[in-house]
């Protein structure tokens, strides 16, 4: 039923920017979703994106552009937007320092076959994975946080090592360029923004192209995808 809803919102909002992603603006505002969530609804995905379903079919439209079949999240918490990757795409590697929070998602999401967790910090998780998935195009969503340590710097050093140019990178809780309306992360005095990360993204990638996902509730907070041109 998501996967129809998915395909349904994906057909109508994305038709136009399919071919190419063809004139995107930078900030994406995305309109109040048709799917219809309630509170049982982990495991369908709906509650993904600190519940901003909306969201979704621009992950499908990533995935069809790509060819995308894997997807590697840093922050599990309950689960609820590893439920959607894992119900969109082939093949899902979840990453938490929690293992309370690793063990309940893999409880609740225990009829979703193909997620792999993984107990850790992201970074450390990620540098003894990402060299056996080195010949895979993979979507990065990045959002393990809430820690002393706030590993996003270290995740996209990584990263770059096996998949230069060959990745998209999602980074949650980002700061909106004159968007005041919609909140951030702060470590300190370290503003989750793409001025912080810039370095980073351009060691990984050669050419780019960014947008920032707002979803239709902003106090759900943005998205940063960067991918590759
Ligand atoms: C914002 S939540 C993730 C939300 C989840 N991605 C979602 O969309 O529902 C942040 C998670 O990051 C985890 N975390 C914090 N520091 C971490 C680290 N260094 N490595 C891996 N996970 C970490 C926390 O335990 C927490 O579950």
């Amino acid at each position: 039923m998501l996967k129809f809803l998915l395909c349904m919102l994906c057909t109508f909002c994305f038709s136009s920017i399919s071919a190419r992603q063809a004139f995107l603006p930078l900030v994406i505002q995305f309109d109040n979703t048709t799917a219809r969530c309630t509170n049982g609804d982990l495991i369908s995905g709906c509650a993904a994106f600190n519940r901003s379903p909306e969201i979704g079919p621009f992950f499908e439209m990533l995935k069809e552009e790509y060819q995308i079949t894997t997807v590697i999240e840093t922050g599990t918490y309950q689960g609820s937007t590893t439920a959607f990757f894992a119900r969109v795409f082939d093949e899902v590697h979840t990453i938490d320092s929690s293992p309370n929070f690793l063990n309940q998602s893999k409880n609740a999401l225990s009829a979703l076959q193909n997620i792999q967790y993984h107990l850790g910090s992201s970074e450390r998780v990620l540098s003894e994975i990402l060299p056996g998935l080195k010949d895979r195009f993979i979507l990065f969503y990045l959002d393990a946080h809430w820690e002393q340590y706030w590993p996003l710097l270290d995740e996209l050093e990584v990263i770059n090592r096996t998949h230069h140019q060959r990745c998209v990178v999602v980074i949650d809780d980002i700061k909106v360029p004159g968007r005041h309306d919609v909140p951030y992360d702060y470590y300190g005095n370290k503003e989750c923004s793409f001025e912080f990360a810039k370095e980073k993204i351009e060691k990984i990638f050669d050419r780019y192209e960014m947008h920032y996902l707002v979803p239709a509730n902003p106090a759900m907070r943005a998205k940063l995808v960067i991918m590759p041109k």
